[in-house]
């Protein structure tokens, strides 16, 4: 286990491991090929939307290996090595992809071990600053299965110096707390957005112990939400839907860093002026029944 430094947080920012960074972030997924598998459609669009994120001045990337494989990596790599000192990059283990895109468990210690090599190698990083074990008990969501053997094998590799902080990623409560007990958990990276509202739990749990929590498909994922209540809030507030998506998660909990994907620098731009969309009481009454009849 690292020590943890004191840093500092205020309603936009939120401390993820050692450092504060802006509650509104970029996941990269949305930047390989189609299926998350293969070469973008076109590669300097893919650039342009990662240097327009950092220079926008997002300091939080969420990527993995897998995504491609090793696509999503070398386009950061390409695009913003060497990197800002205050770029928190965070990355994903615990899978491959097959031949045929299919998404397979690697929990093993040497597929874990070889996992975190090729992420240090792909980023053009000595160290990690953040790896999520993302479990694979059920591909499609958490189910309750031991963790204690794949997060040994990360403490090991945090211990060398290869990782800094280690997260988890689909996973259960309990899971979270089982693995508390073996490592310092910096972060958990589970689906959550308006409609589907499973973690709301294990969210208020983690704000109080100030651990950040990072939802996955926070507009829908590959179905982008879509909702009459949603539409009306947006139309009410001069926003677009996506941006009532985001500026809701980000009253829903403090604790809350958001990575929206996309392959797009209007849509990523769009996405990060939500930092800046208050929601009103009504608004968040209007929401709540979104999320009532969902
Ligand atoms: N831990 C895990 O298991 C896991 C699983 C999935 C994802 N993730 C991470 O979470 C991140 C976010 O998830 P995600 O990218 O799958 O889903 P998402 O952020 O919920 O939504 C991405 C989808 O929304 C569209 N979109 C984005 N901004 C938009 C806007 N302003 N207006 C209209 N459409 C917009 C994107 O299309 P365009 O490209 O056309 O904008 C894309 O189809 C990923 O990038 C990845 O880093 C983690």
């Amino acid at each position: 286990m690292t020590s943890t430094t004191t840093a500092s947080a205020d309603a936009h920012t939120f401390v993820l491991g050692h450092r504060p960074v802006r509650r509104l972030g970029y996941g990269a997924m949305q930047l390989a090929g189609s299926g998350v598998f293969g070469p973008p459609r076109d590669r300097e669009a893919a650039l342009a939307v990662l240097r327009a994120a950092v220079e926008a001045g997002v300091n939080h990337i969420d990527t993995s290996d897998f995504y491609g494989p090793h696509i999503t990596n070398q386009l950061i790599r390409e695009a913003l090595h060497p990197y800002a000192e205050d770029l928190v990059i965070v990355t994903k283990v615990g899978a491959v992809r097959g031949p045929d895109a299919s998404w397979n468990p690697a929990f093993s210690a040497p597929q874990l071990r070889q996992a975190v090599h090729d992420n240090l190698r792909h980023l053009g990083l000595d160290q990690l600053e953040v790896v999520n074990l993302r479990a694979m008990f059920d591909v499609h969501g958490p189910a309750e299965g031991p963790l204690e053997e794949p997060l040994t094998a990360l403490a090991e590799l945090q211990q060398q110096g290869l990782i800094r902080h280690i997260g988890l990623s689909n996973v259960t409560a309990r899971q979270v707390a089982d693995g508390q007990r073996i490592c310092r958990i910096a972060c958990v990276q589970n689906q959550y957005n308006l409609v589907h509202r499973n973690d709301d739990g294990l969210i208020d749990a983690l704000a109080r112990d100030g651990v950040p929590y990072v939802p996955f498909f926070p507009l829908g994922g590959f179905s982008p939400l879509q909702s009459a209540a949603l539409s009306g809030v947006a139309s009410q507030l001069g926003a677009t839907p996506m941006q009532v998506a985001l500026a809701w998660l980000l009253r829903r909990a403090p604790n809350i860093l958001l990575i929206p994907g996309t392959s797009s620098v209007a849509h990523l731009r769009d996405n990060l002026a939500a930092a800046s969309l208050a929601l009103p009481d009504d608004a968040m009454d209007a929401l709540q029944q979104m999320t009532a009849t969902a």
